[in-house]
Formats: structure tokens, C-alpha cells, sequence
């Protein structure tokens, strides 16, 4: 687990950030997007998911907390996860997280409502406002990211 750092100057740069991710993305990843309420963590997988080739709008899945996207609209199934709502840590089982991973690839908007445990692997994004439009990224890089990481 190495860690990284990120300066972002708007939201334009945010999401081709998020598109290089998204290109990088593979079956069995978990992004996790940490930050308070706007930092940007749903222009962040909106950025990915476009990097995965969606071409449609993406929202917040704040009701649903899961929004699964699959081929042909994408090149990997993802599921965009937003657990803001999450009550218990306990229901988190009855979205099936587990078995989407097993096949696609996560994003997790508020991965701390899981529970500590939950990022234990996961390429961690922690957003930090730095300005109107600035944002920090400190990204917790795990093993399996360390071939792919974008050097830069
Ligand atoms: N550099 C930037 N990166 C991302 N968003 C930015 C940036 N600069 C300004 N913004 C604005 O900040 C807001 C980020 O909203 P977003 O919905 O992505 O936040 P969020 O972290 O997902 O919040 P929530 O916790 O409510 O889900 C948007 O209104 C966006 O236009
Ligand atoms: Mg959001």
C-alpha cells in the first residue's frame, strides 16, 4: 500500500482523472470515493464510468444506493454505490456487493457508512475542497494498483 497525491484545478480536470481511471479499471477493483457532502466524489465516477465507456448521464444513486451498469454500455460491469442512507452496516449484505465484484468492479461513494474493514483493499480517493474548484487528492494505492497506478 503506497500513497498518493493529486491536485486537481477544476472540474474538467477531475473528470479526465476520473477517465483515466476508469480506463485502468479491472474485474475485482474497488474504488472507494471519500469527502464531505460536494466535494466531488460523483463527478469523480461520473469521470470513470466514462473512462469505461458509458456515454449517458450518471446520478447519484442516493435512493437506490447501488446502480449497476453492464455491456454493452460498458466495457466491465461496474456498479456505482452511493451508502450515504446505509442505516447498518449489517443491510450492507443484502446489496449484493460481494458478487458484483466477483464479475465487475465497484465504486463506492461513503465507504466508511460499511464500516473500516470495507476499504481494506480498495483504491481509497479521499477529496479535499482546496478553493471553489480545487480539490486534493490523497489516494491510498493498494498492491493491486501498483503496476496500473498513472505514473505522471
Ligand atoms: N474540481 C472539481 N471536482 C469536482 N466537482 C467540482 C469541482 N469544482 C467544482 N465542483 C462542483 O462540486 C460539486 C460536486 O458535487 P458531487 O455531487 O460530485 O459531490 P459528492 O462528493 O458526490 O457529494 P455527495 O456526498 O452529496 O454525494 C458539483 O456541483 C461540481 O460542479
Ligand atoms: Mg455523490
Amino acid at each position: 500500500m503506497s500513497e498518493a497525491m493529486i491536485e486537481i484545478a477544476s472540474e474538467a480536470a477531475m473528470l479526465a482523472f476520473g477517465r483515466t481511471l476508469g480506463r485502468l479499471l479491472e474485474r475485482g477493483d474497488l474504488v472507494a470515493l471519500s469527502g464531505d457532502l460536494g466535494a466531488g466524489k460523483t463527478v469523480l465516477a461520473r469521470g470513470m464510468l466514462a473512462g469505461l465507456g458509458f456515454d449517458g448521464e450518471v446520478t447519484s444513486p442516493s435512493y437506490a444506493l447501488v446502480h449497476p451498469y453492464d455491456a454493452p454500455d460498458v466495457r466491465l460491469p461496474v456498479s456505482h454505490v452511493d451508502l450515504y442512507r446505509l442505516g447498518d452496516p449489517a443491510a450492507l449484505v443484502e446489496l449484493g456487493l460481494g458478487e458484483a465484484r466477483s464479475y465487475g468492479a465497484l465504486i463506492v461513494e461513503w465507504p466508511e457508512r460499511a464500516g473500516a474493514a470495507f476499504v481494506a483493499d480498495a483504491l481509497h480517493v479521499r477529496i479535499e475542497r482546496d478553493g471553489p474548484s480545487a480539490r486534493r487528492l490523497t489516494v491510498a494505492v493498494p498492491r493491486s494498483w501498483e503496476g496500473r497506478w498513472p505514473r505522471r
